[in-house]
């Protein structure tokens, strides 16, 4: 399509994420925002309103009934496959929360229906558009701090996100999948081997892990160490703790995110972001956004996405394996890509 053309877009899922996408696609001039599509349609018909948009509560519907481009897809974990396969069926460009999805054979099944039908299959793999993990990767990739002996990463939520989730997706599927896709960006290098092990103390009645640590072997011998937990207390004042380190042999990297220069003190639990989606006199920043213009610039000039469904699958495939060792508690290697 030309260039100077917006993108026409349907946003399906009108939850936290969603929202999200809404604004940005609303607010930028690459995109058009034509429709919302939720199960809950009381939600659907909220967020259209917001931006003017048609709403519907089933994506098949929206399909049909909407002349878009391609769609943003912020479904559930659980969720992503089948939207995913009908909007390419449907000759629509997707953009699709991260996990792609929460097996290898869905992620197969819809880069193998985006392939078929010849779209654009990118993942909403958020740590790529932030500021700090994106100049991280670049400092790795020069050689400025050596070759790499070892990444650490931490990424810790509260109570909120498993609580909303049911016990439906997991800490690996939800928070392990940001590190691990970054890792493999930043290394340029597989992991060949992981090792996994997890808590269940507060969360016995979802019947899904607490928190899991999981150490991997890159194909260059570097080690990498995830540590990932979601049962910070509701009333935390942040409610993302992340922190990355990646130390080399002539130097090291770290990323403190809680530390965003900003505090807040109030009677309720408060939290500002100012990295990943805020609001300056209504408009939207933050990487959110960037990785919404992101896509959009990709479609409308046919170009390739910074993370494609097939890397994206990669980090998948980790987190898979790192389920496995918790199952098996042994290393569990993995194929060679
Ligand atoms: N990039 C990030 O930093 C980030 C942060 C949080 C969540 N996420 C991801 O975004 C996705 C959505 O998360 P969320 O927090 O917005 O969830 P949410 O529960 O707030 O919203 C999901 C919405 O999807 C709707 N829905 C479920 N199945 C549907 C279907 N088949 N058709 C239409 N609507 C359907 C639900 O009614 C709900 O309104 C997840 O995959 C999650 O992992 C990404």
């Amino acid at each position: 399509m030309s260039a100077e053309k917006p993108v026409r877009v349907a946003v399906i899922g009108a939850g936290m994420m969603g929202s999200g996408h809404a604004s940005c696609v609303a607010q930028s001039a690459r995109g058009e925002l034509m429709a919302v599509a939720d199960a809950d349609l009381v939600r659907a018909n909220k967020l259209a309103d917001a931006h003017g948009a048609a709403a519907y509560a089933g994506h098949r519907e929206l399909l049909a009934g909407e002349d878009i481009d391609a769609v943003i897809v912020c479904t559930p974990d659980w969720g992503h496959r089948e939207v995913c396969i009908d909007a390419a069926a449907a000759g629509k460009h997707v953009l699709v929360e991260k996990p792609l999805a929460m097996t290898l054979e869905h992620c197969d099944a819809i880069i193998g229906a985006c392939d078929e039908a010849g779209v654009i299959l990118m993942v909403g793999q958020i740590l790529r558009f932030d500021p700090r993990y994106a100049a991280v990767k670049e400092a790795v990739e020069s050689g400025e701090i050596g070759d790499v002996s070892y990444v650490y990463a931490r990424r810790s939520n509260t109570l909120l996100q498993p609580r909303r989730f049911e016990g439906k997706t997991t800490v690996l599927h939800y928070l392990a999948v940001h590190d691990v896709d970054w890792m493999l960006w930043a290394m340029g290098e597989p992991v060949t081997e992981v090792y996994a092990a997890a808590s269940r103390k507060a969360l016995t009645d979802l019947g899904v892990d607490d928190s899991v640590f999981l150490t991997m072997k890159f194909a260059g011998g570097a080690v990498g160490c995830i540590q990932v937990a979601w049962i910070l207390p509701e009333q935390a004042s942040h409610n993302l703790d992340a922190y990355l380190e990646v130390t080399g042999t002539k130097g090291a990297l770290f990323i403190d995110t809680p530390n965003a220069g900003v505090r807040f003190e109030s009677q309720r639990p408060s939290r500002i972001d100012t990295t990943y989606g805020f609001a300056i006199g209504g408009r939207t920043g933050g990487a959110l956004r960037e990785e919404v213009e992101h896509f959009l610039g990709c479609v409308q000039k046919g170009t390739a996405a910074l993370i494609d469904g097939r890397q994206a699958r990669a980090a998948v495939a980790v987190v898979e394996a790192a389920a496995e060792s918790i199952r098996s508690d042994q290393p569990v290697r993995l194929p060679a890509p």
